[in-house]
């Protein structure tokens, strides 16, 4: 029987329908960003982006079910992001889904955004054909812009986590120091275009390796660009590509070791990398440069925030018996460990 999942996502700053079906076959996705409009303040402001999903959530799931052709009575339930992220953005999700469920009679599930970042690497496009899913176990690491962690992945909905940053997430870490750069918002595309023209060796940005610890710290590397970026202004001009490409260097060297250390002591069988750093190219060519491992690095359009990826996580979570009530909350902070 095929299970089809319509899942909503505000948790930030994009307003995201999606149908998936059995898990893994996208029928539809749609993402409204509200990045211009949060470019001009140089960052995400809450209630600016609750009101935009107000706005948004309608014709997007409409524009969603068009798409895929099919009705809110063609799909079995209704899953949504409930944490973590800004809790005036998750409200107008969670509200919507809830509607859709009383109007429908289908099933609601909440769903954790770090889960659902994760899962992104179980989608595909329903025109083509299915490529292998993932072998657990799975060494998972998930950079985004609110969270860096490494986790073993032992089955479905199971993780074992092994380290988190103690500081700034990675893509925080890349959104200020763009902004020390005098490059826009979001950081992480501006740096990544920036380094293109760098030299990653002229600076030698410190790496924190903590030990044998699978944490991470990026804020000794911040404090580190903002000291060269403020010495440099002094002296009159600021080499804005070799401090972005030695910067990006610093970051991916971490992450990639730390993963694959990480997957050889724990005898991962393939690692996934997620989450919006992940759409990076200096992450994605490092990791794809390596063949100790299978790589599971979603397309771009899945590494930030959509809809597909909460509908295979909230996929997994319905087979596997979860139904929420109408009276589920948001949870704006929730860590994948405790859910
Ligand atoms: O996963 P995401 O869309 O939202 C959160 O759940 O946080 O991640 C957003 C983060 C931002 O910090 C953004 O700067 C970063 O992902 N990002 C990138 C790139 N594209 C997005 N970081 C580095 N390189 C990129 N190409
Ligand atoms: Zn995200």
């Amino acid at each position: 029987m095929t299970i089809r999942i319509l899942a909503i996502e505000t948790s930030c700053d994009e307003t995201a329908a999606a149908v998936l079906e059995d898990g893994r076959a996208l029928l539809a996705s749609t993402v409204a960003s509200q990045m211009e409009m949060h470019a001009r303040f140089g960052g995400v402001y809450p209630e600016v982006a609750s009101r935009q999903h107000v706005l948004s959530i309608t014709p997007v799931i409409e524009q969603t079910l068009a798409d895929a052709h099919l009705t809110l009575g063609d799909v079995d339930a209704i899953a949504v992001t409930r944490g973590p992220g800004l809790a005036g953005s998750l409200v107008v999700g969670m509200n919507a889904a809830k509607g859709l469920v009383l109007g429908s009679g289908r099933p609601l599930v909440g769903v954790n955004h770090l889960e659902g970042h994760l899962y992104s690497a179980w989608v595909h496009d329903a025109k083509d054909e299915a490529p292998p899913e993932p072998q657990f176990p799975i060494m998972a690491l998930l950079v985004s812009g609110g969270h860096s962690e490494l986790n073993l992945m032992t089955d479905h909905l199971q993780y074992q986590r092994l380290g988190g940053t103690l500081d700034d997430a990675a893509g925080e870490a890349f959104d200020k120091v763009a902004r020390m750069l005098g490059l826009p918002y979001p950081g992480g595309p501006s740096i990544q275009k920036a380094a293109l023209n760098g030299d990653p060796t002229s600076f030698k940005f410190p790496r924190s390796w903590l030990g044998k610890s699978y944490d991470f710290s990026f804020s000794g590397l911040k404090t580190a660009v903002l000291r060269e970026v403020r010495k440099l202004e002094k002296e009159g001009t600021l080499p804005v590509a070799n401090l972005a490409a030695g910067f990006q260097a610093a970051v991916v060297d971490v992450v990639f070791t730390k993963t694959i250390k990480a997957a050889r002591e724990y005898g991962a069988k393939e690692i996934l990398v997620a989450g919006g750093v992940s759409a990076n190219t200096a992450i994605r060519e490092a990791f794809m440069g390596q063949d100790e491992f299978p790589v599971n690095i979603p397309k771009l359009s899945l590494c930030t925030d959509n809809a597909a990826m909460i509908a295979a996580a909230g996929h997994q979570r319905f087979v596997h018996g979860q139904i929420d009530s109408l009276d589920l909350d948001v949870r704006p902070t929730w860590p994948l460990s405790q859910i």
